[in-house]
């Protein structure tokens, strides 16, 4: 299983901030954006990461993440998104890195706190069959990707419904097998013209190889002012959170 982050785009919902940087460069809390994701896939124990970044910032984000082996990563790539095709078409750049390899993807903005995935990371891993998503719900559907569930399986999937059939956000961590290169090639694109992870999770959906769990701690998008500003905020609880249960573990250790 290797690992990908997805980190260009421009970044328009958030200049002027993101003239001075990519936005999984921004900070959140204490740390830049993208450590969230990094530090959780080697938590899950992927070796080898390739982040797709893109913009005029890319030097930036070499020179904040060097070789990823402050992480504990193995090894870490990058290459370029040239300009913003949306989240299929920047994955696709990711094709003779997987090398037939089974993938975990991530969206360099998303965030989740209090929620393993490590062990749904090893189970895919031993039997790399069709995807995974990782649903939540959410207050305001209209801002994402959205399945509808009809007990145990997903009946649809859209992007960014104005009338959604759910509040239940697809997240922006995704497990895929081998097959996803060749379904983003068949993939058109969007009225937005851009090659919709939506509609590559249809893809799978079509076929009936679309899983999916339900995310029980916290996940946030930080892809907006407000919700960067969340995020610090459940950065810090949950670093508080951690230090809590550390000096407590301690003092019954001694
Ligand atoms: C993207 C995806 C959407 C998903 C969201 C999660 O939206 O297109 O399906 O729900 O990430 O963060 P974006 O934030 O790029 O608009």
């Amino acid at each position: 299983m290797k690992g990908v982050i997805l980190a260009g785009g421009n970044g328009t919902r958030l200049m002027p901030l993101t003239h001075v940087t990519n936005k999984s460069l921004l900070p959140i809390y204490d740390r830049p954006m993208i450590y969230y994701p990094l530090e959780l896939m080697a938590e899950a124990g992927i070796e080898e990461v390739m982040i797709v970044t893109g913009g005029n910032t890319c030097g930036d984000m070499m020179r904040v993440l060097n070789d990823g082996s402050q992480f504990g990563l193995r090894n870490l790539y990058f290459t370029v998104q040239e300009k913003a095709g949306g989240i299929s078409q920047a994955l696709s750049l990711a094709e003779s890195f997987a090398s037939g390899r089974e993938l975990f993807v991530m969206l360099g903005d998303n965030l989740i706190f209090g929620h393993n995935v490590a062990d749904t990371v090893r189970n895919f891993a031993a039997q790399p069959v069709g995807a995974k998503v990782f649903l939540q719900p959410v207050p305001d559907p209209e801002r994402f990707g959205i399945a509808a569930l009809a007990e145990d399986r997903i009946l649809s999937i859209e992007e960014k419904p104005s009338q959604p059939k759910s509040n239940l956000a697809v997240t922006g961590l995704y497990l895929y097998d081998r097959s996803v290169f060749d379904k983003i090639r068949t993939l058109k694109p969007s009225a937005r013209g851009e090659l919709e992870v939506t509609d590559l999770n249809r893809s799978y959906l079509d076929e009936g190889q679309l899983g999916f769990e339900m995310l029980s701690g916290e996940w946030i998008d930080a892809g907006t002012f407000d919700s960067m500003l969340e995020a610090s905020q459940m950065a810090k609880r949950h670093a508080d959170l951690r230090q809590t249960f550390n000096s407590n573990s301690l003092a019954v250790a001694a």
